[in-house]
């Protein structure tokens, strides 16, 4: 994305959206919280549990949303003052259906880049090149209404891509896909990052950072918790097990503090008698065999563990906001 912001530094990654001191608020609610930040240049990835103000952003950037405070600017430019000549530079993937159900997928992507400023003559060739990249064919005649979830996220990202932006807003892609529609979706993503594009990429699912992105962002409760580089945030996390155990009510209590006291304990949840522990154990399963034994708990399950938003985050966000994630 080079040359998008004069301004940036010659050191350092380019900045292509910043927030300074951003407040949006719904009533009561404060949706974002005095935000501010620096998102650069390629995928960078926007992670949050659901309500944490990742939306709200992103309509904010869009200038769809006046904040109560603060400002934002893109390449430089307003999103409020210059509001227009913003969205000309920005495609948008909106969370919820933006789509026409009574168009078809074809008119429907040509309609969205002739809003986009494109003359109809040169949108509807665009709009099949489009849609071949996302990889709807001859379905492109049918209308919208009789689309698979899966095929209407993908007519999302080709009206999002049409008029050829250089800052792409994608909020939650993957929504509603199946696993292979989200490798798929994913794929399209990098593919479009490789042709000098930006992309922020809005997710609570931090599996689809790590597939696409080295850049992450972390909000909850409309602050920014952490971002950085995903390997250093993700460092140390390799060693995460889960142990599941089955006992008295207080044997479980007590077992739950003997972890505590050893290990990085990420979260304790309990359903049906069992508890369900989350923590770091570079080490094998025998002291945690042993550990049970001494606590007088049914060893129920011990297994390594792919870390979540939630695992990661949960220690921050609890000492933070006192919030918990809602896990989804
Ligand atoms: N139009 C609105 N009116 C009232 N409250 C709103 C509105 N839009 C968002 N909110 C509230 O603002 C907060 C942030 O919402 P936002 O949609 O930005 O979260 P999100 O991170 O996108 O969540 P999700 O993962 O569920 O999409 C939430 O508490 C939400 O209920
Ligand atoms: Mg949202």
């Amino acid at each position: 994305m080079n040359g998008v912001n004069e301004n940036a530094s010659l050191e350092g990654p380019t900045t292509v959206i910043s927030s300074k001191n951003v407040t949006v608020r719904f009533g009561q609610i404060v949706a974002l919280d005095d935000f501010s930040v620096n998102v650069p240049s390629g995928i960078v990835g926007l992670l949050g549990p659901n309500g944490a103000g990742k939306s709200t952003f992103i309509k904010a950037i869009l200038g769809l949303l006046v904040p109560d405070k603060g400002d934002i600017r893109i390449a430089g430019r307003d999103s409020i003052a210059e509001s227009n000549v913003v969205r000309d530079m920005i495609g948008y993937m909106p969370e919820h259906d933006c789509l026409m159900e009574s168009f078809a997928a074809i008119d429907f992507v040509s309609y969205m880049g002739q809003i986009s400023g494109m003359k109809k003559r040169d949108a509807m060739p665009r709009s099949h090149e489009m849609l071949d990249f996302v990889g709807i064919g001859e379905e492109r005649y049918r209308l919208i209404s009789s689309f698979s979830t899966g095929m209407k996220q993908r007519v999302k990202l080709a009206q999002a891509i049409v008029h050829d932006p250089k800052i792409l807003l994608l909020d939650e892609p993957t929504n509603g896909m199946d696993p292979l529609g989200r490798e798929e979706m994913l794929d399209l993503i990098r593919k479009i990052s490789d042709s000098d594009k930006s992309i922020l990429l809005s997710t609570h699912i931090l599996e689809d950072v790590e597939k696409v992105s080295d850049h992450a962002m972390v909000i909850s409760q409309g602050r920014m918790i952490t971002q950085g580089n995903l390997d250093k945030l993700l460092a140390g996390k390799e060693d995460l097990k889960f142990v599941k155990v089955r006992g008295e009510e207080q044997a479980m209590e007590d077992f739950v503090k003997i972890l505590q006291d050893s290990f990085e304990v990420h979260s304790v949840t309990q359903e049906r008698g069992q508890t369900t522990i989350v923590f770091i154990n570079p080490g094998d399963g025998n002291s945690i065999f042993k550990l049970s034994q001494q606590a007088d708990v049914q060893l129920r399950a011990y297994s390594p563990k792919r870390a979540t938003l939630e695992d990661i985050f949960i220690g921050t966000l609890d000492e933070d906001n006192g919030g918990v994630l809602d896990g989804n």
